[in-house]
């Protein structure tokens, strides 16, 4: 049963949904779902973009089946190799054996190393700058190294506008029928999940996702573009400036918003207080944008992603073995290894007979760029006692002065 839909006259979504994934690339849980997308082109030549993760792959043919309706499939453009898009590849090869795929010289060599059974003579490489004429359409490939795999590349359609932006602009969340952004509450029900896949998976790659949007400026015009179409998530043709404008934040790594996130490490309830009274302080002196997490019991792609979106952190721990509780251990290093930077932080240590989880977050956050570590911090040498709380006021103090500066 074929399930696809129209992006322009003579360009179609063929891709799927996946509702049965529990855990995106198994580490970051799933509760909406994720889409898979890919696109035919029907000119003079028939063209397909990308393909799908094999756990949707019948969908996705009996997709592309029906927009082709009998014609043969002439072209495979490859943007991206990563499994979820290019699992389906030995099929379409099976299937229309005299396709032709066009992709970059690196993902020739991932390719093999997956060991598709692709033969030289069926591979036209291109590289940054190079176009072709499909009949009404000309595609130009840019190179996007890093967005979010080294051979990662996107195809712009010189005669409509259309962007296939491969990882960039995708989002978690599946489409459900729609496709279009315009067609759900983006800002309402997407957002949140389009920046946990943007700064779980892409995260890292701030440099390299600010050099896509600058040869997006520079070499095909800003203006140029009217649709997004990327691998995963809704196709953008309206009020692209909204999302072009959040990808700029979070690949150079400013906020989206003043306000105050808190991150608690607890125990028996001690050190949650502890986060709960410094929200209140802070509530008093006008601040309330602000979120509390349990670091334990909450998966730390969300953590990730709202620490992409305020611009103030404060983490409350307990000292652990001597040491950070693991979960926010866990939390710093993903921190780390996802290129957080520009946040100011504030630090809640406890610790009965040996306080150090302060210290050694220190540590762990002085690895970080451009971090501002507030000196004023909070040292919980059992529960909260009285003597603690001019600390408190104190710390509550100095991040309201940061914040509403
Ligand atoms: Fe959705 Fe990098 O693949």
């Amino acid at each position: 049963m074929y399930n696809f839909r129209k992006v322009t006259d003579d360009l179609f979504w063929v891709g799927a949904n996946d509702h049965r994934l529990a855990l995106f690339e198994n580490i970051h849980p799933l509760y909406h779902g994720v889409s898979y997308n890919a696109y035919v082109l029907l000119d003079e030549k028939t063209v397909l973009f990308d393909t799908a993760d094999w756990a949707v792959g019948r969908q996705f043919i009996e997709n592309i089946q029906a927009v082709l309706a009998g014609r043969p499939l002439d072209y495979l453009v490859i943007n991206h190799v990563e499994p979820d898009h290019a699992a389906s590849i030995e099929e379409i090869l099976l299937r229309w054996p005299k396709v032709k795929i066009i992709t970059s010289p690196k993902a020739v060599i991932l390719l093999h190393q997956f060991g598709f059974p692709i033969e030289a003579e069926q591979v036209e490489e291109v590289r940054e700058g190079d176009t072709k004429c499909f009949g009404k359409h000309t595609i130009a490939f840019v190179s996007a190294p890093m967005v979010h795999w080294p051979e990662a590349m996107v195809s712009f359609d010189t005669t409509n506008g259309v962007l296939f932006s491969a990882d960039a602009f995708g989002s978690f969340r599946a489409l459900d029928g729609k496709l279009f952004a315009d067609e759900f509450d983006f800002d309402g029900e997407w957002l949140d999940d389009a920046r946990r896949y943007y700064t779980n998976i892409v995260g890292k790659y701030g440099p390299q996702v600010q050099a896509l949007l600058n040869k997006a400026a520079n070499i095909v015009g800003l203006d140029n573009i009217k649709y997004l179409c990327p691998l995963h998530g809704p196709v953008w043709r309206k009020d692209l400036g909204y999302i072009i404008d959040k990808y700029v934040h979070w690949a150079t790594y400013e906020p989206e918003e003043k306000g105050v996130m808190i991150v608690y490490a607890s125990m028996y309830g001690n050190t949650e207080t502890a986060a709960e009274v410094l929200a209140s302080k802070l509530a008093d002196r006008g601040v309330t944008n602000t979120r509390l997490y349990d670091v334990s019991s909450t998966h730390v792609s969300y953590l990730i992603s709202d620490l992409f979106k305020y611009s103030h952190l404060v983490l409350a721990s307990v000292t652990y073995n001597l040491g950070i509780f693991p979960p926010m251990h866990n939390f710093l290093a993903d921190m780390k290894a996802l290129n957080l930077q520009k946040r100011t932080v504030a630090l809640v240590e406890n610790g009965s007979w040996a306080p150090r989880s302060g210290a050694l977050m220190r540590e762990e956050l002085e690895k970080l760029k451009h971090m501002d570590i507030l000196d004023d911090g909070v040292t919980m040498a059992s529960s909260l006692q009285e003597q603690n709380l001019p600390d408190m006021d104190a710390l509550a103090d100095a991040i309201a002065a940061s914040v509403l500066k």
